[in-house]
Parts: structure tokens; sequence; C-alpha cells
């Protein structure tokens, strides 16, 4: 029987707010302060006791803290910074915000992630993107970069929630200088927009703090000085009420990622999926943010995109390798086998928290139905 069309959208990912939320952030509306009161600073402490790390310095986008976290460390015109060639276009964005110039490296073609190998050139900064909320070999990364005399930055952004190694958390900085994380709504903690640095270094977040408001520092009485050039960069009481209500869930989150992560493997164990498509092995420490399937080539991951959105599925593709963006020009980069492998054939399935099983039931029929459409 032909399969019709879910009768609503399922995303690949979208945020999940019950009442608390709603309430927290209500409560805060009615307060004092909706700009920068308590919230703020009470999800700072939160994040600073999830993660493990000392300092965390909340932002108005993962972006921004991308950005502080490059002129924070004094990157700068000279310097190359090394970024994995997939992952969201601010990983790189960032150092050519500060002038600084971005070097590509390579990733696994199943994993999309980097290992210290891929750091083998010289760089300044390190950016190893925990792609897909597995962690990579930060501590192998952190030797690499010891001997390379660079800076470590985790952009976490897909990450919060995982552990790695002998059960070290992600964006602690147990092995880096700072992480990065984001709150847009497709992440695992959403606060309608929002970023934060985190490090345990207490220099740096001073810095990234003064950044974030212009460059001010709050002097006596009225006074205060711009010591440098600074940003208005800061998150709002509104966003990080929202942030601290679903940070409290973030483990219930991330063990229900998980347990959808495990039904979409065990089913793809069995025919007609084995041999068809391929999935990376799930890191038992993952917070698993994306569900990523590779198909044979990109032709048949093409048609697989059609057919999904055909019925409502809203498959998307994690990610068109940086340098292929006009902007990076597609060029002065070495060959990537690995990312262009990566994205010849990945495509991420719906996977979020707020998934039904009726919906991810759907989704795997709908990938059953085009394998057994598309034989041979
Ligand atoms: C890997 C990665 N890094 C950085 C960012 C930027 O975060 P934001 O959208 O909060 O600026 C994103 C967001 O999509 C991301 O996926």
């Amino acid at each position: 029987m032909e399969l019709r069309p879910y009768p609503r959208p399922i995303p690949y990912g979208r945020q999940c707010i019950d009442d608390a939320d709603i309430d927290l952030v209500v409560e805060t509306l009615r307060s004092d302060f909706v700009a920068q009161g308590p919230q703020v600073q009470a999800f700072e402490s939160e994040l600073c006791e999830q993660t493990g790390v000392k300092y965390a310095v909340a932002v108005s986008s993962g972006t921004a803290a991308l950005h502080l976290s490059c002129l924070g460390l004094g990157l700068g015109v000279g310097d190359l910074g090394l970024v994995p060639g997939i992952t969201f276009a601010a990983t790189a964005n960032c150092l050519r915000y500060v002038g600084a110039d971005v070097g590509f490296v390579d990733v696994d073609p199943l994993t999309g992630l980097v290992s210290a190998k891929s750091f083998s050139k010289r760089g300044k900064a390190f950016f190893p993107v925990s792609y897909s909320g597995a962690v990579p070999d930060l501590e192998g990364i952190s030797k690499a970069a010891a001997g390379a005399g660079a800076f470590v930055i985790e952009d976490a952004a897909h990450s919060v929630g995982a552990t790695y190694g002998s059960g070290s958390k992600s964006a602690s900085c147990e092995h880096t200088d700072a992480a990065i994380l984001s709150f847009h709504p497709v992440k695992h903690v959403c606060a309608g927009e929002g970023g934060a640095v985190l490090t345990n270094d207490k220099v740096l977040a001073d810095r990234v703090r003064r950044l974030r408001t212009h460059g001010v520092e709050q002097g006596e009485r009225w006074l205060y000085d711009q010591t440098e050039l600074g940003f208005h960069y800061r998150m709002t009481d509104l966003q990080a009420a929202l942030g601290r209500s679903q940070l409290a869930k973030l483990p219930d989150f991330v063990e229900r990622r998980r347990v959808l992560a495990s039904r979409y493997q065990e089913a793809f164990d069995e025919e007609p999926f084995e041999g068809r498509i391929r999935t990376a092995p799930i890191d038992a420490g993952s917070a698993v943010h994306l569900f990523v399937v590779h198909f044979a080539n990109e032709q048949e991951r093409a048609k697989a995109y059609d057919f999904f959105h055909q019925h409502n599925v809203r498959v998307q593709v994690h990610y068109l390798p940086v340098y292929r963006h006009r902007y990076y020009g597609d060029d002065g980069h070495e060959a990537m086998p690995g990312c262009e492998a990566f994205y010849a054939t990945c495509l991420s399935l719906p996977l979020y928290p707020a998934l039904g099983d009726e919906e991810q039931e759907f989704v795997i029929q709908c990938l059953k139905a085009f394998l057994l459409e598309n034989e041979g």
C-alpha cells in the first residue's frame, strides 16, 4: 500500500517546551528585571554545575560565544585557526571576524568527527566540533595542541550533556582552553536564542564578560570605563529563565534522545535497511544531537531527501562542507576526502525529545518504503 504523507510536518529537530518553562519566563516577565537581572547569573552558575567547568559567560548566541572566545584568547590578524570542514559555518566565521585565517581539516567519513591526526598542521587555535553530540578525542587533540602551542576551543553546540574518555564532560574544559554552547531551539537546551563561553581560566572569563558588554568595566557610583572595543552580546533574563528551566531537564532530554537513537539503530539492523544504509556506532556518552544515516551515494541521498519531504518528514543535511560555500571560495585547502565522503551520503533523521513514538515509526516506515521503491 502506498505510504501517505504524515498529517503534519515532522522536523529534524525542534524545541521541547513545557508549562514549567513557560511559568519561569512569565514569572521573570512579572519581575523587576527582564534583561540584566538575576536569571543570567543563576543560569551561568547552573551551567557550571552541569558541566563541571569553573566559569560560564552567557551571551546572545553560539556565534557570539565563538567570536568572543577568539577575541578573549587574543586571536587576530596573521593567526591561523583550524576548523573541521564539516560544521556549521559559524565555527569558521568567528576567525574571520577577528581578521584571522581559517584552515580546514578533514573528518572521519562515517562519524564526521575530527581526531588528533586531523590537527597535524600548525595553527594558533584548534576548533574540534563535537559533531552530532559525540565528543572527539579532546585528550589527544589537546596533546597535539600543546606540541603546536595552539589553543583548543571545543565547539560543543551539539554536545552539552555528553561525556567522553573516562567520564569527562563535554564543555568541562578539562582538556581545552574554552568551550562554546548554543541555545538555539534545535539544540538540547533552548533559550530562544543564546550561547555561552565556558572556561576554567579566570582571566579569559573576565575578558569575555567585559567584551560581551561593550568592553566596559564598572567603576564606582556612576562611573564606568570602556577599556577596549567590545560588543553588545548580552543574554536577557527572559532567555536565561527559559535556559535555566530547560537545563534542569537536560539529563532527561539526553536520555530520551538516546532511547530514540537506539530505536533507530535496532530498526536499521534489519532488512531492508541492513546493507543499504550505514550509521556510525553511537558512542555511549554521546548526547545524540543528530541521528545521521549514510546512503550508498549522492544520488540516492538526494532522492531520499525528496522522498522524505514529499511525505512531510523534514530531514536535513548537516553539513555542506564550509569550504564549499561561495564566501570561502572552495580553494586554498588540501583535499578533504573524509568531508567529501561524509557530505555526499549523509542525512539527518528527526531526533528531539518531543518526537513521539508514532512519529518515529513513520520516519522508519518512510525510509523502508524509499528503500523498497529504489531497490537494485
Ligand atoms: C556546530 C555549531 N557551532 C556553532 C553554532 C552557532 O550557534 P548559534 O546558532 O547559537 O549562533 C551552531 C548552530 O547551529 C552549530 O551547530
